[in-house]
């Protein structure tokens, strides 16, 4: 049976994202849980466990309600003692808390950088050709809005590729998609981009559906080897033609996005890479 909502006094939402989990998340909630249950403060208190909640630099990160409570560093030791002060003494644990309703800054040092994304550099391809080039990042909330962007705004994708009006001009542009097989399919055939799998991502063109993964995998597991860890954004040395490629964590490859819209490439470089000015003309 579920919860009786209304006798809730307290939530905590325990991050399980990647991050927190590598740096021990799973042995804080355990310790939670348990002292939620034997000390018979279970049905009065809810928990749940969350992906990323943003603050991986401070991880393992817990958020308690009411009041916004942010905690950083949660770990074994300290996890009763977080949990003792909200639920027993109504109030939080200060000495752990990474932010809170009110404070106009957190207690952390280890603020977010601006950016994680370096300057483009000039590489060359293999056929010769040079590309200035950065890495992006590569999370399933990155790469989900960016194939969502390329199916949404760029040209008509319920007619045939023909360069025979205005839209099917912008779809050229959109360019195409190269799957980790070498099949190219171009912008025009994109039906629908969906992410209802908890791992793949399904790019629906009008013959054929490509899959990409994005979502969680374990690092051992053989679908690790199909997850894109590296995504790097690429335009020509004169300015013509832009790529984003996408490769495993051994750098092979997974797929490719090859276009030459200026307002996909604008896109690129204001969402996915910060806001990242390019030392070369900008297109
Ligand atoms: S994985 Fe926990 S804050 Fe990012």
């Amino acid at each position: 049976m579920g919860k009786k909502l209304e006798d809730i006094q307290t939530t905590f939402y325990f991050c399980d994202g990647e991050s927190c989990r590598k740096n021990g998340s799973e042995s804080a909630i355990r310790e939670a849980r348990a002292y939620l249950r034997n000390t018979g403060q279970w049905d009065d208190n809810h928990s749940i466990k969350t992906r990323c909640n943003g603050r991986c630099e401070n991880g393992p990160t817990w958020i308690v309600q009411p009041g916004n409570h942010w905690y950083k560093d949660v770990n074994a030791s300290n996890a009763i003692e977080i949990v003792k002060a909200h639920v027993e003494q109504n109030q939080p644990l200060e000495s752990e808390l990474l932010y809170k309703d009110g404070w106009n800054a957190t207690t952390c040092e280890k603020n977010k950088p601006e950016s994680f994304i370096k300057p483009f550099e000039l590489f060359e391809e293999t056929d010769g050709s040079n590309w200035w080039r950065t890495r992006g990042l590569s999370s399933d909330q990155r790469l989900y809005p960016l194939f969502k962007k390329w199916l949404g705004d760029l040209g008509d994708s319920t007619s045939d590729y023909k360069l025979d009006t205005q839209k099917d001009k912008e779809s050229a542009n959109a360019g195409s998609f190269t799957s980790q097989s070498g099949k190219t399919h171009h912008h025009s055939q994109l039906i629908k981009v969906e992410y209802t799998d908890p791992q793949f991502i399904e790019l629906q063109f009008k013959t054929d559906t490509e899959r990409v993964m994005v979502g969680a995998c374990e690092k051992n597991s053989p679908e690790n080897l199909l997850k894109i860890r590296k995504t790097y954004y690429a335009i020509s040395e004169d300015l013509s033609e832009m790529q984003i490629t996408f490769e495993n964590y051994l750098g092979e490859f997974l797929g490719k996005l090859c276009f030459s819209n200026e307002d996909f490439w604008k896109y690129c470089l204001e969402i996915q890479l910060d806001g990242m000015k390019m030392e070369v003309p900008v297109v």
